[in-house]
């Protein structure tokens, strides 16, 4: 694969990060995750708005490409032979001696790459998948788009180990988001609910575009927590990424959503998401 690093595009094998790097020392980065379909980005400006945001909350400079990101990112598809799959994109703070509050003199490290995968064709999108829920022990700035990761790791692991595909976090409040995702449930009124947008939840940019698909299609739509007892009254749960697109929850902690199918709303969502983005 060709890379793209602090300037230049690289093959990956090429590609030299320095060992003092802040955001390989300190985890000190920030990062974005974009998908193309068909050669099309879905909400770039969205996500690009979003990683200069996460670089405002945590005082990391601009990278020198900051006005250049969305021409990088169609040339990185091209380079690499991509349609349909997505582009990271990463800044960290730079390279400085390991100390925990110097600033770096040079510039912030930029580190993008393409790769592969077919959304709509996974069998999490299709048929849907079964998460387990967990308490939400991360910090209290989700809303920034952070690469510590270890918490989202170390759940996902987790569920895996105990034969499901993802976590659901809560806090005391109701369900945060999940490890990767954000986390929809169609109520026993059938309304559409999410988690209002705080600190303690990332800003999903698939979650903003459901919303406004939900709100167009006349759905009741309300956000407020949800609560951990209403998965069992719920008709329908799914969540929302760049890359889970709108994913159906079948089961949580071994226990069925309505009758363990997928719901019309999310098939409905799905179709009208799908369909904004070709
Ligand atoms: N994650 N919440 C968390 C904790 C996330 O990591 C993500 C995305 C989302 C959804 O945001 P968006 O709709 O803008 O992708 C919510 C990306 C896909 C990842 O880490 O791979």
């Amino acid at each position: 694969p060709i890379v793209f690093l602090n300037g230049t595009y690289v093959r990956a094998e090429d590609a030299r990060i320095s060992p003092f790097d802040r955001g390989f020392t300190f985890g000190e980065g920030v990062y974005e995750v974009c998908i193309a379909v068909n050669g099309k980005f879905v909400d770039a400006p969205a996500h690009l708005a979003r990683l200069d945001r996460s670089l405002a909350a945590c005082g990391i400079a601009h990278p020198p490409e900051r006005a250049k990101l969305d021409s990088i990112m169609e040339e990185l598809l091209r380079k690499n032979d991509v349609t349909t799959g997505l582009v990271y994109i990463q800044v960290t703070s730079g390279v400085s001696p390991r100390n925990f509050t110097i600033r770096p003199e040079g510039r912030s490290t930029l580190l993008m790459m393409a790769q592969a995968s077919d959304f709509e064709q996974t069998s999490a999108f299709r048929e849907g998948i079964h998460v387990q829920l967990r308490e939400d022990i991360r910090w209290l700035h989700r809303d920034i788009k952070t690469t510590m990761l270890m918490p989202q790791v170390m759940a996902k692991r987790d569920a895996l180990a105990q034969g499901m595909s993802d976590t659901l976090f809560y806090d005391e409040q109701g369900i945060t988001e999940g490890a990767s995702s954000n986390v929809f449930l169609v109520d026993a009124h059938g309304t559409l609910v999410t988690r209002p947008l705080s600190n303690r939840l990332l800003a999903g940019c698939t979650r903003e575009r459901i919303l406004d698909l939900a709100r167009e299609a006349g759905l009741p739509v309300d956000e407020r927590p949800i609560q951990r007892a209403e998965f069992a009254t719920a008709t329908e749960c799914f969540v929302t990424s760049a890359t889970y697109l709108i994913t159906p929850v079948l089961t949580v902690d071994g226990v069925s959503i309505a009758d363990g199918q997928v719901g019309l709303v999310t098939r409905t969502l799905q179709r009208l998401y799908c369909n904004s983005m070709n």
